[in-house]
């Protein structure tokens, strides 16, 4: 059976760090409110010159190398971004001429924050069908400049950054203790599209619009969509939180990320948490939290990995993997 597997892995983040106590001088905030009700301390924010596709280019680079790959040995790039360069093309084909790469598809997935996991089951079903053997996912965000910056309920929240792996088709035994991607879980539900969306774009207002979201309503909902989808990969693959090595959520908010843990069993010490240090940069924010945690050692080769996300539409989603 052939399995996607993870063969390189890497991130980049915007130069410009802004902390809490910045925030407070552009809006009637605190430092103590955004710790304690989102556990953020700080964000990146792109500056001139940075753009999704030169994070996701950095990203892309890093993980290349990582794989002792090039450009050359890939066949297919998919990026999740909701904050494109451009309305079209897709920031994918920006970036595969970035890295000088002429041959094979590239294409843009839009799922939010849920991006990252709807780009790695599309490779892997790319990868298990055989339309490619080496796919380059990447997630890759500039919300800073979709943000309503007078809106203290939202601009205090996000951030930006691009992380990416390589995957690659490897022959499996078809069990749990193969390398690569065990089970893909995606659902959306366009009822709640209202919750949590950009009030702009080229077929309404032709302008690109900026963030809305009713927090309250999208936390109500969080925790029991993420238990949901993290259940149904335990359900179809026959494995436990016990098994877990490492949850790897979509960070959005640190309240969410606990709650969803506590209420699966999974011990607070197995979960990677970088909200504090990137605060929520959407389809970015697995791929970055991925690369902190497999750079310094925590993540290893073998270990039983579960992502999950939770955003806009509402889309919502999980990916278990052997790394
Ligand atoms: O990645 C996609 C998924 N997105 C999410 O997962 C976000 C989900 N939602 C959340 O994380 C939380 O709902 C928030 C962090 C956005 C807000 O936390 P909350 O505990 O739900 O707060 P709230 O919206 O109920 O607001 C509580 C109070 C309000 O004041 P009153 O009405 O109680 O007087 C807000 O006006 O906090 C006030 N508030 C703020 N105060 C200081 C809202 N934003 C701020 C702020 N600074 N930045």
């Amino acid at each position: 059976m052939i399995r996607s597997v993870v063969r390189g892995f890497g991130a980049s983040l915007p130069k410009r760090v802004m902390t809490n106590s910045e925030m407070e001088e552009k809006v009637d905030t605190s430092d103590e409110w955004i710790v304690q009700r989102t556990g953020i301390r700080q964000r990146h924010i792109a500056g001139e010159g940075e753009t999704t596709a030169s994070l996701g280019e950095a990203a892309a680079r890093a993980a290349l190398d990582k794989a002792g790959l090039t450009a050359a040995d890939l066949d297919v790039i998919i990026v999740a971004t909701s904050t494109p360069d451009n309305t079209f093309p897709a920031t994918a084909v920006n970036i595969q001429n970035r890295l000088g790469m002429h041959h094979g598809a590239a294409f843009d997935v839009q799922a939010v924050c849920s991006g990252f996991i709807y780009a790695v089951a599309t490779a892997d079903a790319y990868i298990r069908g055989g339309l490619a053997r080496r796919v380059l996912v990447i997630g890759a965000e500039t919300f800073s400049r979709i943000l309503d910056w007078n809106d203290r309920t939202t601009c205090v929240l996000f951030g930006d950054g691009a992380g990416a792996i390589v995957l690659e088709a490897q022959e499996g035994s078809g069990t749990t203790a193969d390398r690569g991607v065990l089970t893909a879980q995606l659902r959306s539900d366009g009822a709640h599209k209202e919750k949590l969306y950009v009030d702009g774009g080229p077929s309404t207002t032709g302008t690109v619009g900026h963030l809305r979201m009713e927090g309250r309503e999208v936390f109500k909902h969080a925790v029991g969509m993420i238990t949901d989808v993290i259940e149904a990969a335990f359900d179809a693959t026959g494995t436990t939180a016990e098994d877990l090595d490492w949850l790897v959520p979509h960070q959005a908010n640190r309240r969410i990320i606990d709650g969803s843990a506590r209420k699966l069993g999974i011990p607070l010490d197995k979960v990677v948490v970088t909200v504090d240090l990137h605060g929520n940069t959407s389809a970015a924010s697995i791929p970055l939290a991925l690369n902190v945690a497999a750079s310094d050692g925590r993540i290893k080769q073998g270990d039983l990995v579960l992502l999950e996300a939770m955003g806009g539409g509402f889309t919502w989603g999980s990916i278990l993997l052997r790394w």
